[in-house]
Formats: C-alpha cells, structure tokens, sequence
C-alpha cells in the first residue's frame, strides 16, 4: 500500500456493481479468470425472462412501483432485442450476464433499473437461470429422441424379414431378425428419453427467493413467479435452492446413457460397414477418405459420436467433482458448472440430429447378413431344442449338437449341408424333418413370444411402438 491514492483513483475508474468496499481494482488477469461472460451470455433470454418474473411480482407485493415496473419492463424489451440483433455490448469489466444485463438496463430507464435487483441475488438469479435454460434444452433433446426413435422404427420396419446373426462374445450365436436388432435401440431410447422426463421434474422447481442464502426481508410472493415462470413447484430451503446442482449432475448422467447408447449403435455400425462383415453401407455423407490409402471409406461420423462419449461422460466427472464437499450453500465454484453442461447439451443435440439422419442412410446388404448367419452355424441351438423335444436331456442334446459342428467344420459345410445318414451317426433320434429345423428362418420364426425375435413379434411391436409414440 505504498500509494494508496493512486490505487483508490483506479479502483474508482474500473468500478464494478459490487466495488464499494474495495480499495483496489482487480488486476486484469484475475478479472478474466473470474467472469463468467464469455460463456453465461447465452443464459441472456432466461434471465431476462426471469427478470420480467420478478419485477412483476415485487410491484403486485408493493415493493417497487407500476411506474418503476413498466420502466423496467420497457428497458428489459430493449435489451433482449440489442442481444438478438447481436448490438448488446457485454463487457468483461461486468463479470457476468446478470451484471451485464443490469448495467445496460439502468443505462436505459435509470433509477427503477437499479430497483430491479431489490429481494434478489446472482445466487439465485443464476439458480433460476440454469434451470430455465435446462428446462427447455430437455424438452428439445426429447422432441430429438423421439425423431430418432422414428427413424430406428422406419429401418426396423423394412427390416423386419432380414436375417442377421445375433452376437454373443462377438462371436455368431443364433440367426435373429435385424428388425428386431434394431428395436434394442428403440427400446433405450425410449428409457433415456422416460428418464429426462423425470429429470424434467427436478429441474422444473424455483430457486428464485431464496436471494443470496437465507430468503429476503421483502414480503415476496415466490408463487407468482413460479406461476410465471411455469414452474412446477419452489425450492423450499434457501440454503439448497442457491447451492444445489444436482439436476444438473442427473442431466449429465442421463446424457452419458444416452451417448454410451449411441456409442454401443455407432461401434457397430463400424464393425457392419467393415469389409470384413459387409452388412450395411452407409451414405456417403457421413464417411471420408484416406489420404492415402485409396480404397478406404471410413466411417468418420459414427467414430466421433463414439468419441464424444468420452466428453460426456468427462463432462459428467467434472459436475460432481465440483459439487464434492462444497460447505453450504453457494460458492464460485459453481460458476465452474456451465461449461460442462452447456457441452453436454450442445453435443448431445446435434449427436440426436446427425443418428436421425445417419439411420436413414443405412443401406442393409441383405445377402451378406444372411450368410453370416448360415455359415455360423447360428441353428445349432435350434437342432438341440429339436433332440431335447425328442427326449434327450438337454446337456445331452448340447453334446451331440457340439460333434455335429464339429463334423461340418471339418467337412467345411453348414450343419444343413450334413447328410441324413451323415446326422444320424450322432443321434438316432434324427429324421427328414431336421432340416426344417436347421434353416435360419425357421429358427427365426420359431422364436414366437413377447419380445422374441419371430418376425410377426417384431412386427407387432413395431406397431404398438408407432402407437405409443403418438
Ligand atoms: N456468475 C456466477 C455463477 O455463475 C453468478 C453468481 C455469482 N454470485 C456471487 N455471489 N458471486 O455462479
């Protein structure tokens, strides 16, 4: 504190809304690792929205006046649309959206712009903002779900008479419908999205009230501005409602399902488009080329997404590493929550954007998956079933049927391939009516329960899955 003069005449020139205790200025570098400008100013629409919320309900409290109230209503239309024509100035120097937002809003209407922060903090401005943003980003990230789920129901549809073989261990297992393959992923679709619904419930709550941690002195009316704000209900602990970002965190965890799920679909869209399996093509506009190998088509979209996992789930880590051992109630360091999320919801939408599309540039070769499911030997199952309905005990069964294979790996054939007499060395049991047994479709077909991968099953609940998506 050598000239402290100097230092009170620059604190005065760099003033900030909250400076007046302050005997010195923030030096440049800490005023940039403390804003939060850069990234909170696409919370802008939310706060303003909030912003109207509040106002309203502390002039029908009697807080402030209907003059100051429509001031503030006339300054608040002004500043959302400086921001939407991208005219608004924002300035590191004003830390944050609220700050900023603030400042121009009593550069335009004076006094009753100051008034509009009376019975209300950042704490739980931003609380509010967070959640309205995470509102609106889950009910788009749903609409995106169930556009998905259209297009797996449109491919499964066409898909329902394709025969595939179904993997266990990566290794051929029984022939199943690709239809019915592909109705997996409807299926955890259909409980990421139930889970965003209820995540909606816990997001959908109001901070709003709570000012800095322990409520306001002002006679607020906390119902109004959930009314408002169609909030489904108010946090009922100050204390938590500025510190808690727990919905937050359960947004995360439900993305990261939903990427490991797209990540498991686009691992195996790699591994189908592979030459080495040659089951689907995928439209071009989702690959790229080698540089320089020339006959290279590599699957560079279904790549990432499964690389962006990684992200997510980072993203995930990273909200509940900040929220560890946080003392009640709010801290910076929650400030540090935006980025993560934002990423994971930024990612996530044009992830659900790009499958929908993807999906319906799959082009299934059909032949390709059908021979990979009869030279698997994948009916195998299927011919022990037929000894076991015979009689033979089933481990029995599963002997004989093991030395079958074994014979047609030598005579490098399918099982269907084996002659009568050929078969009948490992069972008498065995007649004519075998070979029916052995044909992948009839394994396919025979599979006929809820859930099973029969064709007509399939069909059935493709049918009643377009009935309840509507
Ligand atoms: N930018 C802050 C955040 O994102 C807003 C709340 C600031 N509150 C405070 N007391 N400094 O969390």
């Amino acid at each position: 504190m050598k000239n402290p003069k100097k230092k009170t005449l620059s604190a005065k020139k760099n003033k900030t809304t909250w400076s007046g205790r302050f005997n010195e200025p923030v030096s440049k570098l800490v005023q940039r690792y403390t804003a939060s400008v850069e990234f909170d100013q696409r919370l802008a629409e939310y706060d303003i929205q909030a912003s109207f919320a509040h106002a309203q309900m502390l002039s029908a409290a009697g807080i402030i006046s209907t003059k100051d109230l429509a001031a503030i209503e006339k300054g608040l239309r002004q500043i959302r649309k400086e921001i939407h024509k991208g005219t608004f100035n924002w300035s590191l120097e004003l830390e944050d959206v609220h700050l900023n937002i603030e400042r121009r809003l009593t550069e335009l209407v004076g006094d009753a712009g100051k008034r509009l922060h009376t019975a209300r903090s950042r704490n739980d401005q931003i609380a509010t903002d967070i959640r309205l943003y995470l509102r609106s980003s889950i009910d788009e990230i749903i609409k995106l779900i169930i556009k998905f789920q259209f297009s797996i129901l449109d491919l499964a549809e066409k898909n329902i008479n394709t025969v595939m073989p179904g993997l266990t261990h990566l290794q051929i297992a029984q022939p199943i419908s690709f239809g019915h393959h592909l109705m997996a992923y409807f299926e955890m679709l259909k409980r990421d999205k139930h889970r965003l619904f209820d995540c909606r419930k816990r997001v959908n709550i109001l901070p709003l009230g709570s000012a800095a941690l322990a409520g306001t002195s002002y006679p607020i009316n906390r119902k109004i501005v959930a009314k408002k704000l169609d909030f489904d209900d108010i946090c009922m602990n100050s204390l938590d409602a500025v510190s808690d970002r727990d919905f937050a965190i359960e947004f995360c965890a439900c993305s990261t399902l939903i990427m490991t799920h797209l990540s498991r679909l686009s691992e195996e869209l790699i591994l189908w488009m592979s030459p080495l399996f040659r089951f689907i093509q995928l439209d071009d506009r989702f690959c790229t080329g080698s540089s320089i190998m020339p006959q290279k088509k590599n699957p560079d979209v279904p790549e990432l997404v499964r690389g962006k996992t990684g992200r997510i789930n980072g993203n995930l880590i990273a909200l509940l590493t900040l929220m560890k051992a946080q003392p009640l109630a709010y801290n910076k360091d929650n400030q540090e929550d935006k980025e993560p999320l934002f990423d994971t919801v930024d990612t996530l939408k044009e992830t659900l954007c790009i499958y929908t599309d993807i999906i319906k540039g799959v082009h299934v070769d059909i032949n390709s998956m059908r021979n990979a499911a009869i030279q698997g030997y994948s009916t195998a199952t299927d011919f022990a079933d037929y000894l076991t309905r015979k009689g033979m005990p089933f481990r029995d069964a599963h002997e004989t049927v093991a030395k079958a294979v074994r014979a047609a790996e030598k005579k490098e054939c399918d099982l269907s391939e084996l002659t009568l007499p050929e078969l009948q060395k490992f069972s008498q049991l065995i007649k004519k009516d075998i070979f029916s047994i052995l044909t992948v479709d009839g394994s396919i077909k025979s599979r006929n329960h809820i859930g099973g991968t029969a064709p007509s099953q399939v069909s059935k609940t493709i049918k009643s899955a377009r009935k309840n998506m509507s």
